[in-house]
């Protein structure tokens, strides 16, 4: 009881532009359920609050549209977000890789990525990855359109920025370093994996390296997390509470379920992919706050707190607790072809989120993160078919699961997996973070910190910080150290 409200005020629901602007003048579409707990899952680090000033600027680098095609002449702007306040000339550049999100000024005013380059009077770069943020090479984001939308792109797109740099004569002398959380910092590592000579280290904090199709393990990480951080009444709160639903749906009863969870209209009980859109919105949300609590802020403990306090019945509770995480909307927007309508939708009405990621999902990654695992609490009834899908039945009927499965495979191949052949780069991981399932291991000398999220390590040394946290964060200083002076007698691009 404690915790309750201090939690309800500090705790901000789900993203709240929950609206998508269908053409100007008319009424917003509401953004789906789903979606708004997919993106929460798929969000980039948290921003980090910051009390010193820093001038950071905005530049626009050209691109081309294609990287590998000469004849393909379109170019677009690329927002790079720069902070040159402690560089003295010729040093090194810091660069923080964007990922599936829009970049904002924090990643490169505070953490211990600006503290390092501080250290060595360094440039820092924030470069948005292409389709996100107010990086949009074309529009609309047809199928046909988003083939522009590739790691391989992106990467080559952070090469063009370093070449673009490196014409200016207080760079020409600057060695690069590189950085990322979660997917950015899978292109960390694949930057380092292709381009060996520009780049002279990385330090990849979360990166998922293994493509994969249907993502079981993810959750049973999740599940684990609510265990040992908030205890066995909280599991099993979640897992009593996901099966009354599912025996709901399972006796004939999905009336009552639905309106136990407020359900919109639109959602059809008897359809199984409505009900599988409403259990992996579930795992989705709980996955969303675990990916980045802090065990030393006791963040899953307070939020298991407020789902008890929610209501003494298990499933009562869980559907005010969602509904809360949901912002609590009139009714729970929920069914499986009003997620596909909306990403079709947005195809022509960008709204600057989701849908240059869902593609590189089904075009590149998978990743959908199914209960095919039983271990955990979030039951049975989201398969990575629900994922596959909505694939097929937004970008076209060549996004079979085959076809997704040899896109998948394709990826690895491309980029080797949990095992890239590459030489300095420091991968570090959470133990409790879903995440670190598709990531490096000690096998691949990987550190791996227990009981922590994604991407825990990324602020500067503090005294709140777990042993493994600091030491590992004192090794990635000494590190970046031992590439900019390794590299000092080698050329660089
Ligand atoms: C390269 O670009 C040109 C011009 O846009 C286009 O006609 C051609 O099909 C492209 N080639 C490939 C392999 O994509
Ligand atoms: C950083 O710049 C200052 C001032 O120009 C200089 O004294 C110092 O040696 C530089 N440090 C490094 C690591 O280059
Ligand atoms: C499981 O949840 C149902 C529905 O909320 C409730 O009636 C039942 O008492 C719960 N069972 C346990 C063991 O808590």
């Amino acid at each position: 009881m404690k915790y309750f409200l201090v939690v309800l005020a500090l705790l901000v629901p789900l993203a709240s532009a929950s609206t998508l602007k269908d053409s100007p003048g008319s009424d917003d579409i509401a953004i789906p359920a789903f979606v708004q707990t997919f993106n929460q899952l798929h969000r980039g680090p948290p921003v980090r609050i910051s009390t010193k000033r820093a001038n950071v600027e905005t530049r626009l680098f050209s691109q081309n549209l294609d990287n590998f095609n000469d004849t393909n002449q379109n170019v677009w702007n690329q927002r790079v977000l720069i902070n040159e306040d402690n560089f003295v000339d010729g040093s090194p550049i810091f660069i923080y890789l964007g990922g599936e999100w829009k970049i904002e000024p924090s990643a490169i005013t505070s953490g211990l990525w600006v503290d390092i380059a501080k250290e060595h009077n360094g440039s820092l770069i924030y470069t948005e990855h292409r389709f996100f943020g107010e990086s949009i090479p074309i529009k609309p984001l047809s199928t046909k359109n988003l083939k522009y939308q590739s790691v391989k792109q992106a990467l080559a797109d952070v090469v063009n920025v370093i070449k673009v740099l490196k014409k200016e004569d207080k760079y020409k002398d600057s060695k690069v370093v590189v950085s990322g959380c979660s997917y950015s910092a899978s292109m960390a590592v694949w930057l380092k994996l292709l381009y060996p000579n520009v780049i002279v280290g990385s330090w990849a904090s979360s990166a998922p390296l293994e493509a994969k199709v249907d993502f079981s393990d993810f959750m049973e990480v999740v599940g684990r997390a609510y265990r040992e951080l908030a205890g066995d009444y909280c599991y099993d709160l979640i897992d009593n509470a996901t099966s009354y639903y599912e025996g709901l749906f399972q006796s004939g009863q999905g009336a009552e379920a639905k309106k136990l969870l407020n359900l919109c209209d639109s959602f059809d009980e008897t359809d199984e992919r409505d009900q599988w859109q409403i259990f992996s919105s579930i795992a989705n949300i709980f996955a969303g706050l675990a990916q980045y609590q802090k065990p030393e802020n006791y963040d899953l403990a307070q939020y298991c707190s407020v789902l008890r306090n929610f209501d003494k019945d298990d499933a009562l509770a869980l559907s005010q607790f969602i509904q809360w995480r949901l912002g609590r909307p009139e009714c729970v927007n929920i069914n499986y072809q009003g997620t596909v309508n909306y990403y079709k939708l947005s195809k022509n009405n960008y709204d600057g989120t989701g849908l240059g990621w869902f593609y590189q999902t089904c075009r590149q990654f998978g990743w959908f993160q199914s209960s095919a695992n039983s271990n955990h609490p979030f039951g049975s009834t989201f398969p990575a078919t629900l994922y596959t899908d909505t694939c097929h039945d937004v970008f076209g009927s060549r996004y079979t699961s085959a076809k997704i499965e040899r896109y998948v495979q394709a990826t690895n191949s491309a980029y080797g997996g949990k095992d890239p052949n590459v030489e300095n780069v420091y991968m570090t991981h959470g133990g409790l973070d879903g995440w670190s399932k598709v990531g490096a291991g000690p096998a691949q000398e990987a550190v791996i910190f227990p009981q922590a999220s994604h991407c825990s390590d990324e602020g500067s040394i503090s005294s709140k910080d777990s042993q493994s946290v600091r030491t590992s964060k004192k090794r990635v200083v000494e590190l970046v150290r031992e590439w900019l002076e390794d590299s000092r007698a080698k050329a660089i691009y």
